[in-house]
């Protein structure tokens, strides 16, 4: 039976999750999915319990699950905590023991949404692209990473920027290998004029393109031109293929592209061992503490969170399918959550969003 973990953390996160809930029962019932879960503790919910944001149970738990359903982590009442003990430490640190070195970050534009992004709805219209984030390595995890003192007084921080080959060769398969089912196309984003990091990042694709996946076309582009390009004409990319720092912040940018960062699902998958793969499905709206437990925040990141699990994790490509094509079935009818609002449209809380989308699962099923 499937094992799954599941952490709903702070803010929004445990009510999108219950959300979920709803929607893995229905397909219990409906889609033979049968499986078994628990949930345990993770981010400022953890630390208040435990004294930890990232306890060595849920780390255990997480490394022995099938797959990891998880919410969001962070709130304001925590930003003061040491460094080690914030929030986001759980999460950095399930990403780094799990080994989850490939982050899938899809930004794809619901054709009922073209006119709710800031964007003028030509450019953003059937949308359709896919980030690919490297999500263990870089400056988010090189070392040092310090605080020191200087003789005259004054602070001196360090973060380090850092890349191996074997790194970056693993996430460059991930993106051919995505690409080849997808439009064959990727792009690499980094700054290999400024960087060094970044002309090791270029000669490892390159070499592995052209070993390995020459039947796909690969473009190189330099990180702050992908951020422009990506407003300018986003539909010009497929895969893009680029570092942790660069990755987290051109996936937000991709992210509003669609709309609104709360329609956004991600994967998290770590190397093929033995048949197993470890693997985390998130939202990559985060904790949004202004509307937390008001039911006013929108669960479909998280439903689509299900869905890439049920695809990479479970190989159930149809019930995946299913899913996605409720979600799009509810926007062509004009359900909206507040933060996808637009005049004449029918809106709803979180809960009356999943209602709209099990009936529309009754109906396509
Ligand atoms: C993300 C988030 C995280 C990151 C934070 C919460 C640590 O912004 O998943 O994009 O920076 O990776
Ligand atoms: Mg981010």
């Amino acid at each position: 039976m499937i094992k799954l973990l599941l952490l709903p953390g702070d803010g929004i996160g445990p009510e999108v999750m219950e959300e979920s809930k709803r929607v893995l029962g229905w397909y219990s019932k409906n889609r033979q999915f049968a499986y078994e879960s628990e949930s345990d503790l993770i981010g400022g919910t953890a630390y208040e319990k435990t004294g930890r944001s990232d306890p060595d149970e849920t780390i255990e738990k997480a490394k022995a699950a099938d797959a990891v359903l998880f919410g969001a982590v962070g709130g304001p009442q925590w930003d003061n905590l040491p460094f080690e003990k914030k929030p986001e430490r759980g999460l950095l640190r399930l990403r780094k023991d799990m080994g989850l070195f490939a982050n899938l970050r899809p930004a794809l534009c619901f054709d009922a949404l073209k006119d709710a992004s800031t964007l003028k709805p030509e450019i953003v219209a059937g949308l359709d692209i896919l980030i690919v984030r490297e999500l263990t390595g870089g400056v988010y995890f090189g070392e040092p990473k310090e605080t020191t003192t200087l003789p005259d007084g004054q602070k001196r921080a360090v973060d380090t920027q850092v890349y191996t080959t074997s790194e970056i060769e693993r996430i460059a398969r991930v993106a051919f290998e995505l690409a080849r089912v997808r439009s064959k196309r990727v792009a690499s984003a980094e700054k290999s004029n400024v960087m060094v990091t970044g002309v090791l990042w270029r000669q490892v694709v390159t070499k592995v393109h052209k070993e390995e996946f020459p039947d796909v076309e690969l473009t190189h582009i330099l990180a702050d031109n992908a951020a422009m390009q990506l407003v300018r004409n986003p539909k010009q990319f497929d895969v893009m293929v680029t570092d942790n720092l660069f990755g987290d912040v051109l996936s937000d940018q991709a992210a509003q592209l669609t709309g609104s960062i709360g329609m956004l699902p991600s994967a998290s998958l770590g190397a093929k061992i033995g048949g197993r793969q470890a693997a985390l499905y998130e939202p990559i709206h985060g904790s949004a503490p202004d509307i937390a437990g008001k039911g006013l925040a929108n669960p479909i990141a998280g439903l689509l969170s299900f869905a890439m699990c049920l695809r990479y994790s479970f190989g159930r490509i149809e019930d995946a399918n299913l899913l996605e094509k409720a979600v799009e079935q509810v926007l062509a009818e004009g359900y909206r959550t507040g933060d996808i609002m637009q005049p004449g449209m029918n809106k709803v809380g979180t809960a009356g969003m999943t209602d709209a989308i099990l009936n529309a699962l009754d109906k396509l099923s």
